[in-house]
Order: C-alpha cells, then sequence, then structure tokens
C-alpha cells in the first residue's frame, strides 16, 4: 500500500489513486489546521473519528437520494470514493449564528437565524477562501448557473436531513461546509457531494448544554477535541456505548476493518 501514487496532499487528508480507474482512496490524517494553517497540532485519533463519522453521514445521505462520492470505507482511516472534479467552492449552511457570520454581522453566538441561510466561499488558500455571491461564481465560470441551483438545493436537503438527524441524538446542527464535485458517468456530468462532513467541517453543539462537540474546541484551545468528537460518534451509535473516549491506541470502533 505505501507504494500508491499520491495524488493530492491536503490540510486533514490525502488523496490516492484508487484501485481502479476512476476511482481514488481518501485518507484522514490525524491534523488540525485553523486559519488557513496558521495553527497547527497533530490530535491522536481525530482522522479515525472523522473517517467513521463521515462515512456514516455520506451512507445516510446516499439513502435519501444524495449523489455522493462515497463508495466503501477501507479501514480505520481510508475510504473508497469515486473520483471527481472538485467545484472550487466552499457552500456553507447556518442555521445559528456562530463564527464568521457571528462577527461580520455583529450577532452574538447562538441567536438562532431567521432561516436557514447559504453561503459560498471561494476555495483558494492563497487568499483566504473568501466570500463570493452567485454572480462571482457565474461570471468567472467556477460553477454554471444550473451547477450552483443544484448545489444549493442539495446543501439545503441535507441541512434538512442533518438538523433532524442530529436533534434526535440532543445535538444542534449550528452551521457546516460541504463541497462538490463533477462526476463524469457515461458521458454525463453529474454533481455529487464530496470531500467529508465530520465535526472538523460542522459546528456541532450539545442541546441542552450548548458544549461544542466540533473542530471550534482546537480553533479556540478549549481542549478535549478527541473526546468531544468521541461523543458525536457515540451519540451516532458508531462507538460503543461505555466505551472509554480514548486511550493511548486512540479510539476503539464498532465493526471496524484493519487500520
Ligand atoms: P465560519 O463561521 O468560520 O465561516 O465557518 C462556517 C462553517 O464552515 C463551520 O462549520 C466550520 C466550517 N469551515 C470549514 O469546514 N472549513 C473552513 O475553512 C472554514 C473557514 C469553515
Amino acid at each position: 500500500m505505501s507504494k500508491r501514487r499520491r495524488i493530492y496532499e491536503g490540510k486533514a487528508k490525502i488523496l490516492y489513486e484508487g484501485p481502479e480507474p476512476g476511482t481514488l482512496v481518501q485518507h484522514f490524517k490525524d491534523d488540525a489546521t485553523a486559519f488557513n494553517a496558521k495553527k497547527h497540532e497533530v490530535i491522536d485519533g481525530k482522522g479515525v473519528l472523522n473517517n467513521r463519522i463521515s462515512e456514516y453521514l455520506f451512507v445516510r445521505l446516499g439513502e435519501i437520494g444524495i449523489p455522493t462520492h462515497f463508495i466503501k470505507r477501507l479501514n480505520m482511516r481510508e475510504q473508497l470514493i469515486k473520483e471527481v472534479e472538485i467545484i472550487p467552492i466552499e457552500v456553507v449552511v447556518r442555521n445559528v449564528a456562530a463564527g464568521s457570520i457571528a462577527k461580520r454581522l455583529g450577532l452574538e453566538e447562538g441567536t438562532p437565524l431567521p432561516r436557514s441561510i447559504v453561503e459560498f466561499y471561494f476555495k483558494e488558500d492563497k487568499l483566504d477562501d473568501p466570500m463570493v455571491s452567485e454572480e462571482h461564481i457565474t461570471a468567472f465560470g467556477w460553477a454554471h448557473p444550473p451547477e450552483l441551483d443544484e448545489m444549493t438545493a442539495m446543501a439545503l436537503r441535507i441541512n434538512d436531513y442533518m438538523s433532524g438527524l442530529f436533534t434526535g441524538i440532543g445535538i444542534k446542527l449550528v452551521d457546516f461546509k460541504i463541497e462538490f464535485g463533477r462526476l463524469v458517468e457515461n458521458d454525463m456530468v453529474r454533481i455529487v457531494l464530496a470531500d467529508e462532513i465530520s465535526p472538523d467541517s460542522c459546528r456541532l453543539w450539545d442541546a441542552d448544554t450548548d458544549k461544542k462537540l466540533d473542530k471550534d474546541r482546537f480553533r479556540r484551545d478549549m481542549g478535549g477535541l478527541v473526546e468531544a468528537y468521541s461523543e458525536v460518534a457515540r451519540r451516532l451509535g458508531i462507538l460503543m456505548e461505555n466505551e472509554p473516549p480514548s486511550d493511548k491506541s486512540g479510539p476503539r470502533l464498532v465493526s471496524s476493518n484493519e487500520d
């Protein structure tokens, strides 16, 4: 496996050439970064948890008809995915004011928004991923108008589904970021959900206490990141009840194959 060709290395994941043409292996690292990697740390066990949580969410979303790049989980840190052309737009959906919208508009964190709000950011590290409008996206050709409509509709469906899913396990889905890709199949191009959905890319607050169960624990130096991600996994039914959140060998997950 170590001889696999590395296609791309990002801040939290590596993509390797897959076993079949048109497939890739997505490897979840333990690296945590924030503020465009100005802050960086390696957090033992984070990659294993994100691999499993993202698998769970992509499978559930696939079941309700959201097309995704996910094929199957291969082991503790890796999943097999379909190769797609990533659209260079981060789609953020917000239900409650937090993070950058709270700062930009002077809203108190935790204030429910009048309705779910969809925002777009241009994926360009050199520019710190600036917020852009639909006008920018279509004028510069990052996505065509029908693609953008499809991404927006899918993002709102994903928000509805995930809000319900998390509410059911006592978690508030405050906001999240997703990415889409173009998948070429039988000469047709389809937009599919790509990348990952994990506590790295969502804000998840305990419904009773507002305790943060996401990457803000790292961004804001609160500590307890692995314990928080383990709590999310446990409530989703991925980590066994009564299992210690983590130990030196990292969290143990239900029905994992190997590492
Ligand atoms: P923001 O409030 O910092 O704009 O973040 C909104 C959501 O997007 C939050 O759930 C965290 C997620 N996010 C990412 O996944 N990657 C990023 O680079 C940023 C800035 C935010």
